[in-house]
């Protein structure tokens, strides 16, 4: 018997449902299928900016307006968004795929050399924004919550930018672009 047919179990319904260990690679396998709306998340003031691109940031809560994002507290940018209060949630679009690579380090890039080849303004927060992104979203810190590897940043929206477009999705290990 392959293990694929010794983990297949009936549930309730007579549906079969196949269970694999609660493991981290499974639970990555599983993952991967979610498709995950891309942000470039930034923060720090000149030499000091830096940032990560992230799939984990949503709304906490539309009334009051509040986002969250769970940061890797081993990443660069957690003790810049920790040092100086505050976060931008740039929501990045088809045409920010390779800067979305330099945020998330691929390129090798690190600290404010990762904002080469765009345009950026500073929010009311003092963080960075992205001029041409799809929606970009100004926070201060309210909470973070260390949790295992990763931290909860829940940021307090000062101030939102509308830009035009969809978020580029990441699934299956890539980039997608809804038209
Ligand atoms: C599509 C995508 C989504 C990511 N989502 C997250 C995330 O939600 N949280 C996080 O801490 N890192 C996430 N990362 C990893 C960060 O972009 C980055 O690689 C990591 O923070 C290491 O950065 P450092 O070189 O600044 O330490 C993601 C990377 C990619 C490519």
């Amino acid at each position: 018997m392959n293990a694929h047919v010794e983990n297949t179990h009936f549930n309730l319904h007579g549906t079969s449902v196949i269970e694999q260990p609660a493991d981290a690679d499974t639970l990555k396998a599983a993952l991967r299928t979610l498709g995950g709306g891309v942000s470039i998340i930034t923060a720090g003031e000149g030499e000091a900016r830096t940032g990560a691109t992230v799939t984990s940031a949503t709304a906490l809560s539309v009334e009051p307006a509040r986002m969250l994002v769970s940061l890797n507290r081993s990443s660069s940018t957690w003790p810049v968004v920790e040092r100086y209060g505050h976060l931008g949630i740039n929501i990045v679009g088809s045409t920010h795929e390779a800067l979305a690579n330099q945020f998330a380090g691929r390129g090798g890039l690190r600290g404010a050399d990762r904002y080469r080849g765009a345009e950026w303004t500073t929010a009311v927060s003092g963080a960075p924004l992205l001029v041409d992104a799809v929606a970009a979203i100004d926070c201060v810190v309210e909470e973070a919550i260390e949790r295992h590897s990763h931290v909860i940043v829940i940021g307090k929206v000062l101030a939102i930018r509308l830009g035009a477009g969809h978020s580029l999705l990441y699934q299956d290990g890539r980039y997608h672009a809804l038209s």
